[in-house]
């Protein structure tokens, strides 16, 4: 592509993802996306997977998988692509910008079956997702229901201090002011959702560090009298494989 047209094109998108398009040219995505893929716990080379990336918007991740040499990716998506900002602009221009064969699949988590999804993965990437979802549980069992083998998941968690499963409940726009965002699960409620949905094995690879926690809480903003980010809040990523009938 010529770099003075995809610079002018890569302009007129508004990001979430930074993508490194060559030629000095970087997607100015509102996400420091490239710090987060270390935290997955993924080995460097996915040779020969076939991944299936839930939830992809502009599509960093799908495009670092078939980097990654695996042998087939599929992105899938609905909310984003239809919904915010420039849609699927961002995840098409990158798509061309690389000469990349990742498919793409508009479909909601909710429809996600062998069907939509063009088949079964060795690897399902759930990133960023399942705090989005109203009925996560039902969610995971779609997620299921296109795992062969593993999944990572990465979420926002809550509650980090209580020992019981348990979740936060955000009806209005508790969390970050998105009313898009519905639960902040803590960790044992999220093995236990996987549990439920048809997981096992669930391993936490990363979870946000106290020190980090309580210098997000320190340093908070505060929004109608409640601190932005609370100690209680945290990301992590936890792999689980598809529990064998
Ligand atoms: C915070 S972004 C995360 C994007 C990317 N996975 C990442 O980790 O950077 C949430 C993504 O979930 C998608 N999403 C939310 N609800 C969805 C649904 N019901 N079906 C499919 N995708 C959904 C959005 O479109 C968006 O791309």
């Amino acid at each position: 592509m010529n770099p003075d047209a995809l610079r002018t094109e890569v302009n007129d998108i508004v990001w979430w993802h930074t993508i490194d398009l060559g030629n000095g040219i970087i997607t100015p995505g509102r996400d420091e996306t490239p710090a987060r893929w270390p935290l997955l716990g993924l080995p460097e080379s996915l040779a020969g997977l076939s991944v299936l990336d839930i939830g992809a918007w502009d599509g960093f991740y799908s495009f670092e998988a078939e980097r990654r040499g695996a042998a087939r990716v599929v992105a899938a998506d609905e909310f984003a692509w239809q919904q915010l900002g420039t849609g699927r602009r961002g995840f098409d221009c990158a798509h061309r910008a690389l000469g990349s064969e990742v498919e793409a699949r508009e479909v909601d988590v909710l429809d996600l079956s062998p069907e939509t999804a063009g088949g079964t993965f060795d690897l399902v990437l759930f990133l960023g997702v399942l705090y989005h979802l109203r009925d996560p549980i039902t969610a995971l069992e779609r997620v299921a229901s296109v795992t062969s083998d593993r999944l990572v998941l990465e979420t926002h968690v809550d509650l980090l201090g209580v020992r019981e499963p348990a979740a936060a409940f955000y009806p209005d726009k508790e969390l970050y002011g998105d009313a898009t965002n519905w639960w902040g699960p803590n960790l044992p409620a999220l093995f236990g959702m996987l549990e439920v949905a048809g997981f096992a094995d669930a391993t936490v690879v990363h979870v946000t560090p106290r020190r980090q926690r309580l210098r997000n809480a320190v340093g908070s903003r505060i929004v109608k009298g409640r601190p932005r980010h609370r100690y209680s809040h945290g990301r992590t990523v936890v792999h689980a494989r598809r529990r064998k009938p």
